[in-house]
């Protein structure tokens, strides 16, 4: 009986003392986990207006390349609505004097425009000069 109240004083001591020293933990983010983050600054496009700027290098073989020009007022893509496409579609690229949708966007049997990429910008993305958040070693396939 004397030893179990012992061993329980002797716990409650190590909780006491635990307790003592214990510091609140501090996220990385230097935020409550619970907080939302902050939204980051609307950064300009370093692109202007289409027709105005060079394309730009693909760095590996299947990528989609990144859109070289501003997208400010037609980067909404709704269900009816895709102006990507008055430029870049197969009945307007000539007379826009755009580059032509690539061949992998069309249906094979059909040569018909492959609704599955309407969504332009799932892949393809405007750029804007922002320091990388992460250090970044990518080195590209094309020489
Ligand atoms: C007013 C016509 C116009 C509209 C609208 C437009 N583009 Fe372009 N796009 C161009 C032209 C012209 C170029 C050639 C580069 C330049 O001069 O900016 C180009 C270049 C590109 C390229 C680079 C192609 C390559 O081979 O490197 C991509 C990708 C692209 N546009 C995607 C888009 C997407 C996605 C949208 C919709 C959010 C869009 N464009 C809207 C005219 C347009
Ligand atoms: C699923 C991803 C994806 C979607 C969605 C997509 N693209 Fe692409 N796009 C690519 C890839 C990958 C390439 C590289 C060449 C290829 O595969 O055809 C490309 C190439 C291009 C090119 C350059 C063609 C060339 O000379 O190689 C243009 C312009 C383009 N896309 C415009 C668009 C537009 C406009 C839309 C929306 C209507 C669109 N893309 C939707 C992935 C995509």
């Amino acid at each position: 009986m004397k030893k179990t109240v012992t061993i329980l004083l002797a716990s409650l001591l190590t909780v006491i003392l635990g307790c003592a020293s214990y510091e609140p933990l501090v996220s990385m983010r230097g935020a409550d986990v619970a907080a939302v983050d902050a939204a980051p600054d609307a950064k300009a496009y370093v692109g202007k207006r289409p027709g105005t700027q060079p394309l730009v290098a693909r760095t590996f073989s299947t990528q989609p390349p990144v859109i070289p020009h501003a997208v400010d007022n037609f980067d909404e893509v709704t269900l009816t609505e895709n102006q990507c496409l008055d430029c870049h579609g197969p009945d307007n690229y000539v007379k826009k004097n755009s580059p032509k949708l690539g061949d992998s966007h069309f249906v094979a049997a059909t040569k018909a425009f492959d609704a599955s990429r309407h969504v332009c910008t799932s892949c393809h993305v405007a750029q804007v000069d922002a320091p990388a958040l992460v250090e970044n070693r990518f080195i590209g396939n094309i020489k």
